[in-house]
């Protein structure tokens, strides 16, 4: 398990098992988080594929979430255009979002499976959009935003009345299906949910906390983390 408490190396570090995977499967398929804590990744993952001359043309790009009814500047899309597949001149054939097919997890299926989702942590354990109370076995499905979480994501958005009410999102079993995951989790705000999550029992308040079960997780943070297992 990594150890580290500065953000920029664990993201560093976060960016370079992401190429290793892509250099070992030049075909990998890949989960794709939004939100504040992936961005020093994204931006190490740019500057080392530039700088290496990784091929990405072979790999599958997959959003993990998206509101629905959401203007396009404030979509999650847009934000993975800006943030890595306009830098990396991806083509948007391999770049898929939950909002545009009935059946993402089919979808996920036929390209071969994930093999490396990145996550991040909401402060009420909610993982992609799976909020509280989320089944540990369900897929991709159409969730209502927490209030707690829409407030999160206020800035955003002009406002808050602007942040969508609904979203869809991956489900827990097609995150734990992916064959290996990296969470990230940065700013002492995380502290104790990431504690809840894995330090605590394994329930659906803590969505998070399903994430003990998965075989191959690696876990970035900017503090002092110990899961006790
Ligand atoms: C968002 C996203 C998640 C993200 C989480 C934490 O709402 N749907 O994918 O991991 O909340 O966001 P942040 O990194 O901004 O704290």
């Amino acid at each position: 398990m990594p150890t580290t408490t500065d953000k920029e190396n664990a993201s560093l570090q976060a960016a370079r098992e992401v190429i290793e995977q892509i250099k070992k499967k030049p075909q990998s398929c890949l989960g794709l988080p939004t939100g504040r804590t992936p961005r020093a990744l994204y931006r190490h993952l740019i500057a080392i594929a530039r700088e290496e001359k990784v091929d990405l043309t072979g790999v599958r790009f997959f959003g993990l979430d998206e509101y629905i009814d959401v203007r396009q500047e404030s979509a999650f899309k847009t934000y993975l255009n800006q943030s890595i597949y306009q830098p990396l001149a991806i083509d948007q054939n391999n770049c898929f979002s939950p909002i545009m097919i009935d059946d993402y997890d089919a979808l996920i299926k036929r390209q071969g499976g994930l093999d490396l989702t990145i996550l991040g942590i909401g402060g009420n354990g909610h993982i992609a959009f799976n909020e509280p109370r989320t089944p540990e076995f369900s897929w991709t499905h159409c969730v209502t935003l927490d209030e707690s979480t829409r407030t999160a994501n206020q800035e955003f958005f002009p406002s808050l009345d602007d942040v969508p009410r609904r979203a869809v999102t991956m489900g827990i079993q097609t995150i734990l299906e992916s064959r290996k995951i990296i969470l990230l989790a940065f700013s002492k705000s995380k502290i104790a949910i990431l504690n809840r999550a894995f330090n605590g029992s394994v329930e659906e308040a803590i969505p998070a906390s399903f994430l003990t079960k998965h075989p191959n997780l690696e876990i970035y943070t900017d503090f002092e983390f110990t899961w006790l297992k």
